[in-house]
């Protein structure tokens, strides 16, 4: 596997796995955590969670699939609700989500979203976590370029590691300021959504000639392409979702893939980065 050295000097892995709707149906759980498993197996020790996700049930079944391996080889990363990212209730919600994965410290804890409390309030309470050890780095998800720019005028605001933002070919939109101003200021992009919920937020690219004719000369699929392509930028770092093994493991083999140069040329024709600014993409 290939790391990422955040900016406080912790390493974090390339690709990992999501976790969202993982862990809610009781009849699938065995499955899920043989997906969760094979994907530590290939190397994808990180695994991305949030209090969120079924109400805690996604963070239970991380605790679950984890239990036997050392908790040094593994980069866990759960994320704090925006109404709980204060004084108040943060430490209640950390303590919780660290139950329910079984643990006694994250690797990366991030705000999900921007809510109401001030970013300095809960800038001093990640801060706070750090030094305590029960966190080992934060940042944030679904900040846009106006959005970092106001955290790090906070306090503390630029050790802010990891921004996790939805990121796959069919949307392109923060290449053109949002990821650059992170590339300048050391934060670490988190791809979510990487496999556009494999083609559902755009329907268009698992058809799209182009992406096959490549994908078919590569023996890999459309799938593993569009991963491919989060990966082949810099200070990126992606966290596909399965619960299933077989489709795991054909993510963890998309870190292989290496295309021409006319290939990422072609693949750009076909899907553009804007050459404006546009919102941010969230689901
Ligand atoms: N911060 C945020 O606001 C936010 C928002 C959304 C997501 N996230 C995080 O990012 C993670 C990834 O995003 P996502 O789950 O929305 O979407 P995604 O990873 O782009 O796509 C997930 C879908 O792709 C399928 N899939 C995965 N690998 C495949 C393969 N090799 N071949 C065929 N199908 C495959 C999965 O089905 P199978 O299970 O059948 O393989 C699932 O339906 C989430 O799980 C979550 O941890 C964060």
């Amino acid at each position: 596997m290939e790391f990422i050295t955040l900016n406080n000097g912790v390493s974090i892995p390339r690709l990992g796995m999501g976790t969202w709707y993982l862990g809610e149906k009781l009849s699938v759980r065995e499955e899920e955590i043989e997906a969760l498993q094979r994907g530590i197996d290939c190397g994808m020790t990180l695994i991305d969670t949030a209090e969120m996700y079924g109400n805690g049930l996604s963070e239970q079944l991380v605790g679950q699939a984890v239990k036997g391996y050392r908790r040094e080889d593994l980069f866990l990363v759960s994320k704090v609700l925006p109404q709980n990212a204060g004084e108040s209730r943060i430490r209640r919600s950390l303590n919780h989500t660290l139950r329910m994965i079984r643990t006694d410290y994250l690797d990366l804890y991030l705000l999900h979203w921007r809510g109401s409390i001030p970013l300095a309030e809960t800038v001093r309470c990640m801060e706070e976590l750090v030094k305590e050890g029960k966190i080992r780095a934060w940042g944030v998800s679904n900040f846009d370029t106006d959005d970092m720019e106001e955290l790090f005028q906070v306090s503390g605001g630029e050790n802010c590691a990891v921004n996790q933002i939805l990121y796959h070919l069919g949307s392109r939109g923060i290449e053109y300021s949002l990821k650059p101003w992170m590339d300048a200021h050391g934060v670490v992009l988190m791809a979510y959504c990487p496999l556009a919920q494999a083609g559902s937020l755009q329907r268009e690219l698992l058809m799209h000639p182009v992406l096959n004719k490549i994908a078919g000369a590569h023996h890999i699929t459309v799938i593993q392409l569009l991963l491919a392509f989060v990966l082949h930028k810099e200070n990126v770092t992606a966290i596909p979702r399965s619960g299933n093994a077989a489709h795991v493991q054909a993510n963890a083999e998309a870190m292989k893939v290496r295309l021409s140069e006319r290939e990422w040329m072609e693949i750009d024709h076909a899907f553009p980065a804007p050459e404006y600014k546009c919102c941010l993409d969230i689901v």
